[in-house]
């Protein structure tokens, strides 16, 4: 695939649907572009794990590209390409679905921020902050080491699709990465649970630009209609 190819893709995707789970929260209409492999992901789209535990995927912020209604090929991209915006950005994906099932027997169930369905709260996958488009494809690189390293996707076998939920922020002026280093997001695996992108709201101060999500099951799990 051409990056020309790839940016068609990545902008049709844009705006087809909300970027974010039915009955999730906060909602956001604006699509970021997610890509694994070569596989342009549309929001909601199925992913096997396998594809999603390989690496961590590639993602795409093309505020300036977003197709009229009827289109890309009504209204085909500006060329030359936009620049970039110089703004600084910073990133979540969080599953939604992960069973009360999952943790210690002891967790105060009662206080978990809630995800997506009875007895589910939310984890943490991916925490980049000091993140940036690039030219001339808009791929958003970290100028700084992650917050919290990508992991993939891990539903338990046996449970059924979880959610997996990108969120773009603009960072704020003086955003202080240690706050949430303090929690040590990749040592202990159970600090990674109960993540809140509600708080994480709050403390950036605005909704996010953009998001985009995928679905995936355990690669262990049997089909059956
Ligand atoms: C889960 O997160 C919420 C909101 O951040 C917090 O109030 C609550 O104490 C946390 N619960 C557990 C068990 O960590
Ligand atoms: C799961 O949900 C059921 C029904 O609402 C409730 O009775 C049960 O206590 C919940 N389990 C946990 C571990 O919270
Ligand atoms: C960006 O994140 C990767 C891990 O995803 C890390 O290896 C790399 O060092 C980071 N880049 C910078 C400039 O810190
Ligand atoms: C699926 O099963 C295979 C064979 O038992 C195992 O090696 C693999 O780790 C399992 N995958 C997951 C995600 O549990």
């Amino acid at each position: 695939m051409k990056p020309s190819q790839l940016l068609f893709g990545i902008a049709a995707a844009v705006g087809v649907n909300a970027a974010t789970p039915p009955g999730s929260s906060p909602q956001v209409p604006n699509s970021l572009g997610l890509v694994f492999d070569k596989n342009i992901v549309t929001p909601g789209e199925m992913v096997a794990q396998s594809v999603a535990d390989a690496a961590q995927p590639s993602l795409f912020y093309t505020p300036h590209l977003k197709p009229g209604p009827r289109g890309l090929k009504k209204h085909p991209l500006p060329l030359p390409l936009p620049k970039p915006l110089d703004k600084t950005y910073l990133f979540t994906l969080v599953d939604l679905n992960l069973p009360f099932f999952a943790l210690p027997p002891t967790t105060d169930f009662a206080s978990l921020v809630p995800g997506i369905g009875k007895n589910r709260t939310t984890r943490l996958h991916w925490f980049e902050y000091n993140v940036h488009a690039s030219a001339p494809f808009f791929s958003l690189q970290n100028q700084s080491l992650p917050i919290a390293e990508y992991q993939g996707p891990m539903p338990p076998k046996g449970d059924g699709f979880h959610n997996y939920v990108l969120y773009l922020f603009e960072q704020p002026e003086g955003f202080d990465p240690e706050e949430y280093l303090a929690q040590d997001y990749d040592g202990d695996s159970f600090a990674r649970m109960n993540f809140s992108v509600k708080g994480l709201e709050e403390r950036v101060g605005a909704a996010p630009v953009a998001a985009n999500y995928f679905l995936v099951e355990n690669e262990n799990n049997t089909r059956t209609a």
